[in-house]
């Protein structure tokens, strides 16, 4: 029970040059952490149409958006009356069908070259989409698949390694904080780790089924607290909170009433 390396070293108790190095290091990761927020929300918010970051976003992110094409959508929509309803049900119903190439030379091409290449050729206008060979046109009628697994994976690693030195670096700093009960320091020592864990899975499990959605979003969340509780409890604790008085008597050990004198243990962690 006597062993030394069980003591809390308490910030109180770390010079004034260390504190400043971990004072400046929560600093920086702490405005790093925001910047990362601004990214989700301009990468994600706008996808489903509204301005906030809903669960649909993240759906649509992940495992793409069900429903229309980009062809679909501009026939359904501002280009509708650039061609007579039945022309543009049947180009409707081969995208439909899987938009075939025989389909398309034989049914397609010669509508789009009636009713749209006036506009839709480099020719006319470079700025819109290309109408006027099967290839330009198939890139308009690609269902949207959401995230690809390869590039899921490759955010996957960068995320783990990443994330995971952020949360070393913090919670390092974090273990020289006084919190009791012990096991609430462990949880929220744990949490971060976790949760890097638990996001990273979340992604293929919303590539596969969106309902998952609200995973990212929790574990996200619970990122999110553990690194404010972390960051918050260091920097008052190092700034502003004076450690209990028996604990500054005893050194940083842990103080035991005994009658009326304070016995000064090793505090066990
Ligand atoms: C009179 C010129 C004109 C004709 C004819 C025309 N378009 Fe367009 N098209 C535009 C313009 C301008 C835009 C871009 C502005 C917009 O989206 O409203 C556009 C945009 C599009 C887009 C892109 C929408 C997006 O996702 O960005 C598609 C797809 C499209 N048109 C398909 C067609 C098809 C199919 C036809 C023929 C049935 C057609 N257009 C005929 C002018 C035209």
């Amino acid at each position: 029970m006597n062993n030394m390396n069980s003591r809390l070293i308490h910030f109180a108790f770390l010079p004034l040059s260390l504190r400043m190095v971990y004072t400046m290091t929560l600093l920086v990761l702490g405005t790093g952490y925001l910047f990362a927020m601004i990214q989700v929300w301009e990468v994600h918010a706008n996808r489903d149409g509204k301005t906030m970051l809903t669960a649909e976003d993240l759906r649509i992110a992940y495992s793409g958006k069900k429903g229309g094409t980009r062809l679909e959508s501009a026939l359904n929509g501002p280009m509708q009356n650039m061609l007579p309803p039945e022309e543009r049900q049947s180009i409707l119903t081969w995208v439909h069908d899987g938009a075939a190439k025989e389909v398309y030379d034989s049914k397609v091409k010669s509508i789009m070259d009636t009713r749209c290449i006036a506009c839709h050729s480099p020719a006319a206008n470079p700025h819109l989409p290309n109408l006027t060979n099967f290839d330009d046109v198939s890139k308009l009628v690609s269902r949207d698949e959401g995230m690809s697994i390869s590039t899921l994976v490759r955010v996957s690693h960068i995320h783990l390694f990443g994330i995971t030195f952020i949360f070393f670096i913090v919670s390092n700093i974090f273990t020289h904080a006084y919190m009791r009960p012990l096991w609430i320091k462990c949880v929220v020592i744990i949490v971060p780790f976790l949760t890097i864990l638990l996001d990273i899975a979340s992604w293929y499990l919303t590539k596969m089924q969106p309902a998952f959605a609200w995973m990212v979003i929790g574990s996200g969340a619970l990122m999110g607290i553990s690194f404010a509780v972390q960051w918050i409890t260091s920097m008052y604790q190092m700034w502003i909170y004076k450690p209990p008085k028996e604990l500054m008597e005893c050194g940083g050990q842990l103080p035991i009433m005994g009658g009326d004198k304070i016995k000064c243990v090793p505090y066990q962690e």
